[in-house]
């Protein structure tokens, strides 16, 4: 039996899939200002998904983007102006802020927002350096005996290339710090690691985020993403979901930060998650309560689904992206509510409806994109996919200039369609791509194309 599998059986709220009837928690009557920090196609979607709430009275953004402008208002403050959000949290009364990306976790504005009274989504400082350490969520992972990887954290290059004669290749070389999700090097071969090494611990490539490193053992699998609403020992699992983490199809090519998602995950069982219970999520809130570590907001575990069962690559403290996209567009209970109870420590009187629908999620990004480019290119043909049935245009980089949508980041849009198997969501969401132009403009075929691929075949 797997370590804290006895401890403690019933203890999880369990309100994965379609058939979870339950009725949402009775809402108070008061209406709710909120404020969605970050500018990506996550916080569309969070935005988006809000703003249904018959209890949201107005949304902000800060800094938005031109998606999020067509719900809510933007703020010109940005995702890192810790005393300037709370202040404008403070000025404008807002009963619920939101934390989209990892960095102002890491940079402790919960802490900020707790201090000053003010009510927030996300975990404490202490909580996200789950994400924002790589060498203490292994340690954690070590104390909890949590599966992972095979791995040893290091302060020194030589100490780390004796480790690595320990291992096998393909082997694993990881920054500890964030590092914007280019922190990670699978390495083929010695000159490769040799080289991974010194650039982050002796030519700091990822400033003080790869001073320290943690090298383990590859893990060989399909990869899932599990979004689970943690507030202390109670916890709430959301659908599942696949990213495509690779720049070109039949993932080849450089890490990006996800270009395109699946959700449900075709790589997901009852018996995947069962053992996801108390193999990673019990031991894990246990020992963190037992720890004083109060955990309220979202835990996205990185999983990698092995011949031995699933296995722990990375935690990550806030929403995926675009995770959040496919996930979103499924749920049908109140988001509001749900983060409300999870920042108030009352997640238990909550359940979740879904859509049981899949929903596919394509990223449409900038010409060069995880590399360099350019931006400022104007995107067309935004208003044709507004007549399509079950898609959803989310923005990420974009920005309203001179009157027209124009591109502003690497990741440009993220379009999401539900359809009544992920085959047809995929050609939905495809068929909403094909109305979108912008110069440069690139995206993956194949996103979706396994789980199409493995259904055709079952059947
Ligand atoms: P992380 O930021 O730790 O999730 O790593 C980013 C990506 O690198 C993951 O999504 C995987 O695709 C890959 N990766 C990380 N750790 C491992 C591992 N131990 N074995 C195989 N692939 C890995
Ligand atoms: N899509 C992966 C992430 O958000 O980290």
């Amino acid at each position: 039996m797997p370590p804290g599998a006895s401890k403690r059986p019933t203890r999880s709220l369990r309100f994965t899939g379609p058939c979870h009837n339950l009725p949402i928690c009775d809402a108070p009557a008061f209406v709710v200002k909120i404020l969605i920090v970050g500018s990506g196609g996550r916080e569309h979607a969070l935005a988006w998904k809000l703003s249904q709430s018959p209890r949201a009275e107005r949304i902000f953004c800060a800094p938005g983007n031109a998606g999020t402008e067509l719900i809510g208002e933007n703020i010109a403050l940005a995702a890192n102006d810790l005393e300037g959000l709370a202040a404008f949290a403070k000025e404008n009364r807002i009963g619920l802020t939101v934390i989209g990306p990892d960095d102002p976790l890491a940079a402790g504005i919960v802490d900020l927002f707790d201090a000053k009274g003010l009510r927030v989504f996300g975990p404490r400082m202490s909580a996200a350096r789950l994400e924002s350490s790589k060498i203490f969520a292994k340690e954690m992972m070590r104390k909890f005996r949590i599966p992972t990887a095979l791995a040893g954290s290091f302060d020194r290059s030589e100490q780390a290339l004796q480790f690595c004669k320990r291992l096998q290749f393909p082997m694993v070389i990881k920054a500890d710090g964030l590092a914007l999700g280019k922190g990670v090097v699978i390495a083929q071969s010695c000159d490769e690691a040799i080289d991974a090494i010194d650039a982050m611990m002796n030519q700091g490539r990822f400033g003080e985020a790869g001073r320290r490193i943690v090298v383990e053992e590859f893990l060989r699998g399909t990869e899932c993403s599990l979004h689970v609403l943690v507030s202390g020992r109670r916890y709430c699992l959301l659908a599942t979901a696949r990213d495509h983490k690779r720049a070109g199809d039949g993932d080849i090519g450089p890490n990006t930060g996800g270009m395109g998602a699946v959700s449900p995950a075709d790589n997901w069982n009852a018996e995947a998650e069962a053992r996801f219970h108390r193999e990673v999520m019990w031991p894990l809130v246990d020992g963190l309560a037992e720890g004083g570590t109060d955990f309220r907001g979202l835990l996205f575990p990185g999983l990698m689904m092995t011949a031995e069962g699933p296995r722990v690559l990375e935690f990550n403290c806030r929403f995926g992206d675009p995770e959040t996209q496919a996930i979103l567009p499924r749920l049908r209970s109140d988001l509001l509510t749900l983060l409300e109870a999870t920042a108030d420590g009352k997640l238990d009187d909550c359940a979740l409806t879904w859509d049981p629908r899949a929903a596919v999620t394509v990223v449409m990004a900038s010409g060069g994109y995880p590399g360099k480019y350019e931006t400022g290119r104007p995107i067309r043909g935004l208003d044709s996919c507004v007549a399509l049935a079950d898609v959803y245009v989310f923005h990420a980089g974009t920005r309203r200039e001179r009157g027209e949508i124009v591109t502003a980041g690497g990741r440009v849009l993220a379009i999401t369609a539900l359809g009544e198997t992920a085959s047809r969501a995929r050609a939905r969401a495809y068929e909403a791509v094909a109305q979108i132009q912008f110069e440069g403009a690139h995206y993956r075929r194949d996103i979706a194309l396994p789980l199409v691929r493995a259904n055709v075949a079952a059947h």
